[in-house]
């Protein structure tokens, strides 16, 4: 009997397995594994068999190149990252939660951008052309010379773009496409990857800016944008909670630019308005001081950003008090209470323990750290950090404070929103900022003595 060919995938990474796991080895989701028709099936993959391949001509690195022309939207938060606007025969993805806005901010930015000369086609693979249109006058766009398209068929696709011959395409989203030279169906893997995959080889071949809106998905019925990350030259994720106008784009890799520059959003009743001060934005709701509430100097990409952290520390009912984090990473906060209680002597043994960042941003800076540290004290011990300060460094396991980059910066911004002084830890070149006391110190012991008398 012919061995079958059955082959397993992960809808989330793409890793492939020849058995079917509840957990994928690789990434570590769950159920995101499901059976697929191998790859062999897919033209790109088909086997090189015996034919000679042509001999390719070879370079070297000295050859002067011109930085690519960049097309600028006018939208400042989206210019910036996309490393300072769009480049020519470029492959970007959009990926996100769906319902988050990547529809309707691609939809503004084909506008600009069609506005902006270049020869812009928008297709659309889940919603009619009548659809995007009546979105298009919600948002105040009809007047931009946008081409639209409402298709799926990936073959149609092309022949659209090679004939009309697009600066700008616009694939929302690559999920929905779809390839008949590929057995397996729309959203599967072997068919986003080879959408993609056609997709980007086609636009650089022709020259066309290509920008492929990718879903995010928990449920793993369809293949994440993860699949596709590494056939692109730019990743930009869209992110924000649902509940919140507030919406982050945020490049996590740039071919063309820095990579973890954000870009923030406003989601209003006429579509995403760009937020160009977003510390005023993330302050907005601040009101008296409150125990909990530490306000954190961050920096994001190239930009610093002032964001409040919040903490809530309750007596437990159970036996495993519990440990909630949102917008933070989940064991560096175990790491920091680790510390807490081994360095300082405040034990959170027995006590839940709640973290947030408000506004549904998401940290990943180390320099978090001692700003985590402050709120989870301050809600502790009930006691309130001064409303006029600002608190950034990270900690080290050993308890000292570690100097982080960009001081000035953070506390230029900090300064510029109205605070007055600041908390940072030693080391690092001396600095004075104008309207800013500087607090420094060189442990986390030293800090929670004299900010809240513990320990
Ligand atoms: P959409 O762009 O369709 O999301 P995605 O493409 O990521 O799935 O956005 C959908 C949400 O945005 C929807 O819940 C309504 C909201 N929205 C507004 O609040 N204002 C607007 O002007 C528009 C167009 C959408
Ligand atoms: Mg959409």
């Amino acid at each position: 009997m012919a061995k079958s060919k059955t082959q397993f995938t992960c809808t989330a990474c793409g890793n492939v397995t020849t058995k079917w796991a509840g957990r994928c080895e690789a990434c570590g989701e769950w159920n995101s594994i499901t059976e697929e028709a191998p790859l062999s099936a897919g033209p790109a993959n088909a086997s090189l068999g015996s034919a000679k391949g042509r001999r390719v001509a070879l370079t070297d690195l000295t050859t002067e190149e011109t930085p690519p022309p960049r097309t600028v939207c006018g939208v400042a938060e989206l210019d910036r990252v996309l490393g300072g606007g769009l480049v020519p025969a470029s492959a970007t993805l959009v990926g996100g939660d769906p319902g988050i806005g990547k529809s309707t901010l691609l939809l503004q930015a084909a506008a600009r951008f069609a506005r902006m000369g270049l020869k812009t086609l928008y297709v659309s693979g889940e919603e009619a052309s009548a659809q995007v249109r009546m979105r298009a006058q919600r948002l105040g766009l009809t007047k931009s010379p946008v081409m639209l398209a409402a298709e799926t068929n990936l073959r149609d696709i092309l022949t659209t773009l090679e004939a009309e011959r697009p600066q700008l395409a616009i694939i929302d989203s690559i999920q929905t496409m779809w390839s008949d030279t590929v057995g397996s169906a729309p959203g599967s893997v072997s068919q986003v990857r080879a959408a993609a995959h056609e997709l980007t080889a086609f636009a650089k071949r022709k020259g066309i800016a290509v920008i492929l809106v990718g879903h995010v998905t928990k449920t793993g019925e369809i293949a994440g944008p993860r699949v596709v990350e590494h056939m692109v030259d730019t990743v930009l994720y869209f992110e924000g909670e649902r509940g919140h106008q507030f919406r982050i784009l945020r490049a996590v890799k740039n071919r063309f630019g820095p990579a973890d520059e954000i870009g923030v959003f406003e989601m209003t009743g006429k579509g995403l308005a760009e937020v160009s001060n977003p510390s005023a934005l993330f302050l907005s709701d601040r009101g008296q001081p409150t125990p909990g509430s530490v306000v954190f100097a961050g920096i994001e990409g190239t930009r610093p950003v002032l964001i409040e952290l919040q903490a809530l520390v309750a007596p437990s009912p159970h036996s495993q008090p519990r440990r909630t984090v949102v917008g933070w990473d989940g064991g560096r906060l175990a790491m920091i209470l680790a510390v807490l209680e081994a360095r300082c002597g405040i034990p959170f043994a027995g006590l839940d323990v709640y973290l947030n960042v408000a506004g549904g941003m998401k940290i990943s800076e180390p320099a978090a750290d001692l700003a985590v540290a402050a709120a989870l004290v301050s809600a502790r011990e009930d006691a309130a950090l001064p409303a006029d300060t600002v608190v950034f460094g990270e900690i080290s396991l050993s308890g000292a404070l570690r100097a982080v980059g960009q001081t000035e910066n953070r506390l230029k911004e900090a300064q510029k929103l109205g605070f007055s002084s600041a908390i940072a830890p030693k080391g690092g070149k001396p600095l004075a900022v104008e309207g800013i006391t500087l607090n420094r110190m060189s442990d986390l012991a030293s800090f929670v003595g004299e900010t809240f008398g513990a320990g």
